[in-house]
């Protein structure tokens, strides 16, 4: 049966009621038996929903869309290895965000749900407003202080309100919690649709790689919105019969902010509470992810790992990504440093896939500085 299932108490509530918590305050998972029907997608458009029937959406007017999804997958050579890279800042606001956010705010609509608030350290929230623009549906964006400015400037023009809070991002999310007691709150975090979309990630790689699953995907994890969407797409085309394996899931966090690898290798069943330190991956430093017991729970069941890379580290991938002609933004350069520190390490024979998570465009202040700084 089609419900939201609460992974603390194992309490169900029917799809379609607008909640995003459940009573005891945990998050909430979807249960829902997804369709593949693998002659009917290869005769539809190039986009995210020609997985309709895995996608938990009632009513075709309910999807909200600018025919956004399946990204180039490009092959590229590191370290004499060929890998391939998806291109995720190519989707309509220039972040992977958008697969979550087209599903998420197609669930809104359903629900006719006309206002809501959202907070994020700048990506999810442009998507969220995107789309949200897209619904005419009324919404309410919380960003730390120092948010990028374009991702600002974009959540803006998207006509969303912007609400700049100081402090750190876990000030922010409390800010959005506030305003939640009085509307609905359109998490990518807490909000299980979300991963609904993020999933397609995975279904789109194993479709350009025929129908198959790569051996490894290196992915960044901060929140681990696309960790628990990969593990959940790949997960249903495993248990559709449709691939023989998953991917080890590798995820990446910045070293300066690492709350989930720390609690990875010692074994811990509570994520650490951690000081966090600056770094140049904005979108990706958060000290206390709302799921890490997901996170964590999706890399182990994969047999994957935690990788952790330094700005430095980062910085150099930034480069070398420009050097190839890819203009990414820093966060985005956390999955590529990791890649790159993995490939060593990893079954020669494997098929490994990362992405680029975010548009450069989006952080050309910070690149600035970079280049600036030597
Ligand atoms: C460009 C980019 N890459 C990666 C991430 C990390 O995603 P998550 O926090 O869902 O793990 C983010 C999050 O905002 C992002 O903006
Ligand atoms: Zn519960």
């Amino acid at each position: 049966m089609d419900q939201l299932v609460c992974r603390h108490c194992r309490a169900a509530y029917p799809l379609d009621e607008p909640r995003w918590q459940c009573d005891c305050g945990s998050v909430l998972d979807i249960e829902f038996r997804p369709v593949f029907d693998l002659a009917r997608i290869r005769q539809r458009k190039p986009t995210l929903w020609r997985y309709r029937e895995a996608i938990p959406i009632r009513n075709d007017a309910s999807i909200v869309s600018f025919d956004e999804g399946f990204t180039p997958l490009v092959p590229e050579d590191f370290d004499g290895r060929r890998v391939f890279i998806k291109q995720d800042q190519l989707l309509p606001t220039g972040s992977f965000k958008d697969r979550g956010a087209s599903v998420l705010v197609s669930h809104l609509r359903e629900l006719g749900i006309r206002e809501v608030v959202e907070d994020s350290s700048g990506n999810a929230g442009t998507a969220i407003a995107a789309y949200c623009a897209r619904a005419e549906i009324g919404c309410r964006i919380f960003v730390p202080e120092d948010t990028s400015p374009a991702k600002m400037s974009q959540i803006q023009l998207y006509g969303a309100g912007l609400s700049r809070i100081a402090g750190t991002r876990e000030d922010t999310a409390a800010a959005a919690l506030k305003a939640a007691r009085h509307t609905y709150y359109a998490s990518h975090v807490w909000n299980p649709f979300f991963f609904q979309g993020t999933k397609t990630f995975a279904f789109e790689v194993c479709e350009q790689l025929g129908w198959k699953s790569p051996g490894a995907v290196v992915l960044p994890a901060g929140n681990g919105t696309l960790v628990i969407g990969a593990h959940i797409g790949f997960n249903e085309l495993l248990d559709a019969g449709i691939i023989d394996k998953v991917p080890a899931i590798i995820a990446v966090q910045a070293e300066s902010c690492a709350p989930l690898h720390k609690a990875f290798r010692e074994n811990r069943a509570q994520i650490p509470v951690i000081a966090k330190r600056e770094t140049i991956a904005e979108g990706i430093a958060v000290a206390a992810p709302v799921r890490g017991g997901q996170v964590i729970e999706a890399v182990r069941r994969s047999n994957g790992d935690f990788i952790v890379v330094s700005d430095n580290e980062i910085e150099q991938a930034l480069r070398e990504m420009g050097g190839r002609g890819y203009f990414i933004e820093p966060t985005a350069a956390v999955a590529i440093a990791g890649l790159k520190k993995y490939l060593p390490e990893s079954d020669p024979e494997g098929v490994i896939v990362s992405l680029v998570t975010g548009h450069g465009l989006k952080t050309t202040h910070k690149i600035r500085q970079i280049l600036e700084a030597g």
